[in-house]
């Protein structure tokens, strides 16, 4: 049975069919505009753009008004010309060629040389040479590459940026960029061909590979249609053809012969980027006539069938798979040969998001048929719909089971801030419940990616209503809970101090306040806590005691390590004699520092020869004597001293010191 197969990627790319939407809308607004050079290379499209009032020029003082610069892009210099002849210009070029100019322009900057991998006659090329601070080369293939070399020995010697053409063959850019890194060192190479060319090229040799001949459709001074037909033309005969009437007229006989030379016979369609979807269909129905075949004619009514379903069935699901994804919309294929597009404000709730963001090329989503335009054959859809109906499902469950729902703070409104869920729903959430202090903006969590409780659910009007601060609370409970839950004496903690009183400071232990007693900030004396801390220091801590019940824990901040008393006993022994100072008098002696944190007492007996009745009459804090260890007492930690015991016929009686203590 014969069989004819339409490639799945025959026709308009998104670069082509963004300039003409854009052209077209300007010259409904505007009744009369200009375009420089054809907007694309089909003559029936050129045609009906004219009727449209959609006028060719070849430069840009033959335009007046309005000027729309096509997919293919334009030089530096050709924008100069448009402002200073005062047109208003419609930017129309694709995405991917900017994309080229950017990498152009920042990387020649530095007088960096341009390799062009492309036809160097071509209005793109052109164009991205008009981008380049450097020198440039346009090369075809290896040969000329070769070439090119032995020429211009300079060229590319300092520093060489790459880039291709967006329709360049992609087995030819393959082989060149393993040549060009044998040739030149210092280079840079940007894959810059276009994922439409790509998988275009991929198809129609994957098509002519299975098929028995390929008829390419679309006009012949189109380099990207030319390059299908080079392709296809390695594998079997090709018939190229710019319409239906130039298929009939060129090559009927053709055709005929190859289907009466055997049964089975298969014919694949491919076109270019710039072959409108009424021409690939006018082939299709020219080879259905041909071949008089039952079976064709029952493949391209299903086609029909197909797109005729999903125009019946506006409004109902379909499963979409992402082929395109670029600033303003997403482009898809479901099954059929028209094109889906999802515009960006229906990909997603959040207006945040971009795009690519939301999906990717080769995703599989589900979407609602919005809209079935029959004048250009293409169909609209919206994922934002599926997922509201998803997120609702979710949101009412939440509500059920007190979950907690994630999402972004995408607008503030009168009143209250919406969330957006990652589900899609929009919530609206009171002032009062956003966790934002009375005193605080809104606007302080727009874009803020927060949790919240569904409170409220009118599922007839589609609104909901969500609480961030409930979910914060709980949020913190569980951390306190988890914490007392773990908690144990000995537990060192790394905190912020909260708060500095006489008694103490209190430092945060992760949502929950621990309390470190005035004496057990420092092994030192201190009279109070601002002397060693302050509020917003970080404090290393160990658990002393806690109390989960009054929800207490103590702290201390002295480390075993730093104790003096260790430090004392291990230097310091009985009889020795040491330089002390005076810390504090009292009517029973002198406390004097031995280290910083260990004081000894210099008992009013032992501080001189003769009777003393008043210390502050010998002795004064800040003062530095000399005293003779007479005493440690390791379990009370204490220590006495003698300044007597170190004057002739002084020995200390340390009894006597031990009792009046
Ligand atoms: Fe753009 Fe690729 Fe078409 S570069 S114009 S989308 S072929």
């Amino acid at each position: 049975m014969t069989e004819i197969i339409t490639a799945k990627t025959a026709g308009f790319c998104f670069g082509v069919k963004r300039a003409i939407d854009m052209a077209c809308k300007a010259a409904e607004e505007k009744g009369r505009i200009y375009t420089l050079g054809p907007l694309i290379h089909n003559n029936d499209v050129i045609a009906d753009l004219l009727e449209k009032g959609i006028t060719p020029v070849n430069d840009p003082s033959e335009a007046e008004g309005c000027i729309v610069i096509r997919s293919h892009g334009v030089g530096r210099s050709t924008y100069d010309d448009i402002a200073r002849l005062g047109l208003e210009c419609i930017d129309a070029t694709c995405p991917y060629v900017a994309k080229i100019h950017k990498i152009v322009d920042e990387n020649t900057a530095d007088g960096s040389d341009l390799l062009i991998a492309g036809d160097g006659t071509h209005p793109e090329v052109i164009g991205i040479i008009g981008f380049a601070h450097g020198h440039t080369e346009t090369v075809n293939n290896c040969e000329e590459l070769d070439k090119l070399k032995k020429s211009d020995k300079n060229f590319g010697a300092k520093s060489l940026i790459v880039v291709a053409q967006t329709t360049f063959d992609m087995c030819k850019w393959t082989d060149l960029q393993k040549n060009i890194k044998k040739h030149y060192t210092n280079l840079k190479i940007f894959d810059t061909i276009c994922r439409a060319t790509i998988e275009r090229q991929r198809e129609a040799e994957a098509l002519s590979a299975q098929c028995d001949a390929v008829i390419v459709a679309g006009g012949s001074h189109s380099s990207n249609t030319r390059k299908l037909a080079d392709i296809c033309g390695a594998n079997c005969p090709v018939f190229f053809a710019e319409n239906g009437e130039q298929l009939l007229k060129e090559h009927k006989t053709g055709l005929e012969r190859l289907l009466s030379s055997r049964k089975d016979v298969k014919i694949g369609i491919t076109a270019g980027a710039s072959t409108p979807a009424y021409i690939i269909k006018e082939v299709h129905n020219i080879m259905s006539e041909i071949i008089k075949d039952e079976a064709v004619d029952a493949e391209f009514a299903a086609a029909i069938d197909q797109m005729q379903k999903v125009r019946a069935y506006a409004g109902n699901r379909v499963k979409a798979t992402v082929v395109a994804v670029n600033k303003t919309e997403a482009v898809v294929d479901i099954g059929i040969k028209q094109s889906g597009y999802i515009p960006a404000e229906e990909l997603s709730a959040n207006p945040n998001l971009t795009p690519d963001e939301v999906v990717k090329v080769g995703d599989v989503i589900d979407c609602i048929v919005t809209k079935v335009n029959d004048a250009d054959g293409f169909v609209y859809l919206s994922k934002k719909q599926v997922d509201a109906q998803a997120g609702m499902e979710k949101i009412l469950k939440a509500k059920e089971e007190n979950a907690t729902v994630n999402g972004t703070v995408t607008a503030v409104v009168k009143g209250g801030v919406i969330v957006t869920s990652e589900d899609g729903a929009r919530v609206f959430v009171p002032a009062s419940q956003s966790g934002v202090p009375r005193n605080g903006k809104l606007e302080d969590i727009l874009k803020k990616e927060v949790g919240f409780k569904v409170i409220e659910v009118n599922e007839g009007r589609g609104r909901v209503v969500g609480s961030i601060k409930a979910a914060e609370r709980e949020a913190t409970d569980a951390v306190k809970a988890k914490f007392w839950e773990e908690l144990e004496v000995g537990k060192k903690f790394v905190g912020e101090v909260k708060s500095v009183e006489s008694y103490g400071v209190f430092v945060d232990l992760g949502g929950v306040d621990g309390m470190v007693h005035l004496t057990e900030l420092t092994w030192n004396r201190v009279k109070h806590p601002k002397e060693v801390v302050s509020i917003g220091d970080k404090l290393e801590v160990t658990v002393k005691s806690y109390d989960p019940e009054k929800k207490r824990v103590s702290l201390t901040a002295k480390k075993p390590e730093d104790n003096p008393w260790t430090k004392f006993l291990n230097e310091f022994a009985e009889g020795d004699v040491v330089k002390v100072q005076v810390v504090s008098i009292t009517p029973f002696g002198a406390f004097a520092q031995i280290i910083p944190g260990v004081d000894g007492l210099i008992h009013i007996s032992q501080i001189s020869l003769e009777r003393v009745t008043n210390v502050a009459q010998v002795l004064s804090v800040g003062q530095v004597v000399e005293a003779k260890i007479t005493e440690i007492d390791e379990e009370k930690s204490r220590v006495s001293l003698s300044i007597k015991a170190l004057l002739e016929g002084g020995d200390a009686d340390e009894d006597e010191a031990s009792d009046e203590e």
